[in-house]
């Protein structure tokens, strides 16, 4: 079997996300594996997921630093000294500063819950239930400087029903995302996407993979 690519995941919470690319790797044909998880948050939930499957973690608080980019410095070294090629942002709740965005251009993905370019940024299945919209979703994109905004990767919708509150339509979307993380993890793994200048291109992609991913209704 060719080697995996090691992937490190930041976190700052619940860790929900973490834990589907975890189970994912479990499957020794799954194309990455991870190598190790940073919070920024001690004490965070998802710490103890990784733990509890050996998996390496780190704490670097960030009320450490001054500066954002010692922040990021430090979880430079970190990702460094554990050999990871790809890092994925799962609910990680830090701006990232453009050094650091820069220097894993490519190699660095975020998952949203919603569908990317509408309603970036917090807060969102609240301004997805006030605005009316009937069909939200998730999306893993390339991470760019500028917030929420980077070449697409893959995206998964799930209808807004009427009676909907905000933990209903976001509990189905999480369940979405669990399903597209690791589906996108695994086309970068794969070399299959790659950020060519501000377009993700795809190569070896099956009309499958590259439709919507719509989990059934609750
Ligand atoms: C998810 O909804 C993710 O899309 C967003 O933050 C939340 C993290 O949840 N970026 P979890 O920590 O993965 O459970």
């Amino acid at each position: 079997m060719t080697a995996r690519v090691r992937t490190g995941v930041l976190i700052s919470g619940r860790g929900s996300n973490l834990q589907s690319l975890i189970d994912a790797c479990a499957n020794p044909d799954f194309p990455a594996e991870i190598a190790c998880v940073i919070s920024n948050v001690a004490g965070a939930e998802g710490l103890a997921r990784a733990g509890h499957m050996g998996i390496a973690t780190h704490v670097v608080a960030h009320g450490g630093f001054k500066l954002r980019e010692e922040f990021d410095m430090e979880l430079d070294a970190a990702l460094s000294r554990n050999a990871v090629s790809i890092v994925c942002l799962a609910g990680f709740m830090r701006v990232l500063s453009d050094v650091f965005v820069e220097k894993w251009r490519g190699r660095l993905i975020n998952i949203h819950p919603s569908l990317l370019p509408g309603f970036k940024g917090l807060d969102v299945h609240g301004r997805v239930i006030t605005s009316g919209a009937r069909i939200s979703g998730c999306t893993v994109h390339f991470v760019v400087p500028e917030l929420d905004s980077g070449p697409i990767i893959a995206q998964a919708a799930v209808p807004v029903l009427a009676d909907d509150t905000e933990e209903s339509l976001s509990a189905r979307t999480l369940a979405a995302e669990h399903r597209l993380y690791p589906h996108a993890l695994k086309l970068l793994a794969e070399g299959r996407v790659k950020l060519d200048g501000e377009r993700a291109v795809f190569t070896n992609i099956s009309d499958a993979e590259g439709t919507l991913i719509n989990p059934p209704l609750d």
